[in-house]
């Protein structure tokens, strides 16, 4: 292998995600909890990943389903007790299974007891682990930032007359990592669980958790996220990272990925670049994610390829042989892909040619629940059957500028509810998720056509599809370790790359269009003398070393 390429069994890996509340539901409540986890295992086996991200399973009010802890080191009642965690950790080691947590510590839940300690006063040893600070004359707020969820960022408390800051709902209050104290609850919080065997931790916005000293307005006018530029990568982050990174992970044989929004290579670069300043293993940037939006799903534009291609190959070759991509294409704050970047019409056909795309590429491929079966989103008809507050906040803001009927579409598009919908298992009543007469939340009714069971005994299906594909890319070191080139890069129809490594090569072709297009194989590369390995049509010909695309076909060309 190449030498500036270091083996590592994180970058080997393939990751599942499980989203605990729509997962399973083992005790009938209609709640997806840890006893239908740890039913589910061998299927997460099955899938040939190497590991399960679960976002959090904390004890929590779930004003934002777990992202506002209440107490790091126990478990949501609903979801069961810290034994059948215990038990999933045990199974899933059993079956050689990693387990990454979810480490949400840019902000606690305003139940958890820092935060009402917090309030009782300016002397309570509690009060400056948040950011506590006192309104402007006439009533003004400390500055002018406001909720990644839509509204202010400040939320007034009357028994102290100060307000907290809170960059996501009012119930997720900031911690203040500039203390100290606060980064010794963070590293006893990582041990605790790293002794307890599990083996990373995805970190929730941990770009997040510095901010500009005196925390000043900002100049500029957005109606969700004012002051971004104040925090997003502030001025004591690197020196945060490291400290964990010292203190606590370079102690253990584990994985992290922090969230990143708003990440850029070079930036990137500055914390997940090999070597002793190294503080992630990867990082989940979102640059990919806007290809039919700006920022967010919200501010919706038409779906545009060369911008994706742009992305992504700036990715692949910025970090290549310095640092490590993460790759994802579907989470729980995503909607569903084949809604955005395939298509309906051809969903199967749609989904196999994104999972390609994404997952021959370097880095560590991440699968969401669902996403392995194309789950597809669910419109809902009324704001109120939706669960998720952005949703609410996005839509209160978005139907004041566009109208209902407007906003409306947008949430159909949009929400994060459109990944939350539970999983598809079978055709049986409640798609099998549940034995409860009601879900907690709605479910596709497309699940009687798409789920789980009917995928199984289904050669041709997009599950099989997942299976082979995740396992030719374990199988060969190419598509793990091998340099990565694109071709035809000012097509808006095809997105073609190739990967090379120790005189080995493959070529990997996708159409995004409903459209017949021609495909000619760039040079060097002599279809008829590769092993056609991955397809997602059943006549593969080839004319003149090449071949007429069919809607959202892919192939992958292997040379060894
Ligand atoms: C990112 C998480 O993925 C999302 O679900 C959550 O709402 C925010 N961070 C706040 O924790």
């Amino acid at each position: 292998m190449g030498e500036d390429i270091k083996r590592a069994w994180y970058k080997e890996m393939a990751v599942y995600q499980v989203w605990p509340r729509s997962f399973c539901d083992g005790n009938g409540d209609g709640i997806g909890d840890l006893k239908g986890i740890l039913s589910k295992l061998d299927y997460i086996k099955s899938l040939g990943v190497d590991a399960i991200w679960f976002s959090p399973l904390y004890k929590s009010p779930q004003k934002d389903y777990g992202y506002d802890i209440a107490d790091y080191r126990d478990i949501a009642p609903e979801y069961g007790t810290m034994d059948d965690f215990k038990a999933v950790l045990n199974g899933a080691h059993e079956r050689g299974l990693r387990v990454i947590m979810d480490l949400v510590v840019n902000h606690t839940s305003d139940q958890h007891q820092w935060f009402l300690e917090s309030k009782k006063g300016d002397d309570n040893p509690y009060h400056d682990y948040y950011y506590w600070r006192k309104g402007k004359s006439h009533g003004r707020k400390p500055n002018n930032w406001m909720s990644t969820f839509g509204g202010d960022a400040w939320e007034y408390d009357a028994g102290l007359d100060e307000y907290y800051l809170h960059l996501f709902a009012k119930e997720q209050p900031d911690l203040n990592m500039d203390n100290p104290k606060v980064r010794e609850e963070v590293k006893d919080i990582m041990r605790f669980w790293l002794d307890m065997g599990v083996d990373g931790f995805r970190e929730d916005v941990i770009t997040f958790i510095s901010k500009d000293e005196g925390l000043p307005s900002s100049p500029y006018w957005f109606p969700i996220g004012t002051g971004i530029e104040h925090y997003v990568h502030g001025p004591h982050l690197d020196e945060y990272l490291m400290e964990f990174k010292n203190d606590v992970l370079s102690k253990y044989d584990c994985m992290t990925v922090g969230e990143a929004p708003m990440m850029t290579p070079k930036k990137a670069l500055m914390h997940i670049k090999e070597g002793p300043g190294q503080q992630l293993n990867m990082m989940f940037h979102f640059q990919h994610m806007e290809a039919d939006c700006m920022f967010v799903s919200w501010v919706k534009l038409p779906f545009n390829l060369k911008k994706l291609k742009k992305v992504y190959t700036n990715w692949q070759h910025q970090l290549y042989g310095k640092a490590w991509n993460a790759l994802y294409i579907e989470n729980h704050d995503q909607p569903r892909i084949v809604n955005r970047y395939g298509s309906l019409e051809y969903r199967e056909q749609s989904a196999k040619m994104l999972a390609v795309m994404y997952m021959c590429q370097s880095g560590t491929p991440f699968v969401y629940q669902g996403q392995e079966i194309g789950m597809t989103n669910n419109a809902l008809p009324d704001i109120n059957m939706y669960e998720d507050i952005s949703t609410k906040n996005v839509y209160g803001i978005a139907s004041k500028i566009f109208g209902k009927k407007k906003a409306m579409e947008l949430a159909h598009y949009a929400s994060r509810d459109n990944g939350r919908t539970p999983v598809q298992w079978s055709d049986a009543p409640n798609a099998g998720f549940t034995t409860a007469e009601k879900p907690w939340f709605y479910i596709n009714p497309n699940y009687k056509q798409i789920n789980v069971a009917a995928q199984e005994n289904d050669p041709d299906s997009i599950l099989n599809f997942y299976r082979k594909l995740i396992k030719f890319r374990k199988e060969h070191d190419v598509c793990i370790y091998g340099t990565y080139e694109e071709h035809y890069h000012e097509s808006s129809n095809l997105f073609c790359y190739s990967r090379y490594l120790d005189g080995k090569k493959m070529l990997v072709v996708c159409s995004f269009t409903d459209k017949a297009v021609a495909f000619n194989a760039p040079e060097g590369f002599d279809l008829a003398a590769g092993q056609l390995v991955l397809n997602n049509y059943n006549t593969t010909g080839i004319i003149n070393n090449g071949f007429t695309m069919r809607p959202y076909e892919t192939r992958v060309y292997l040379w060894e």
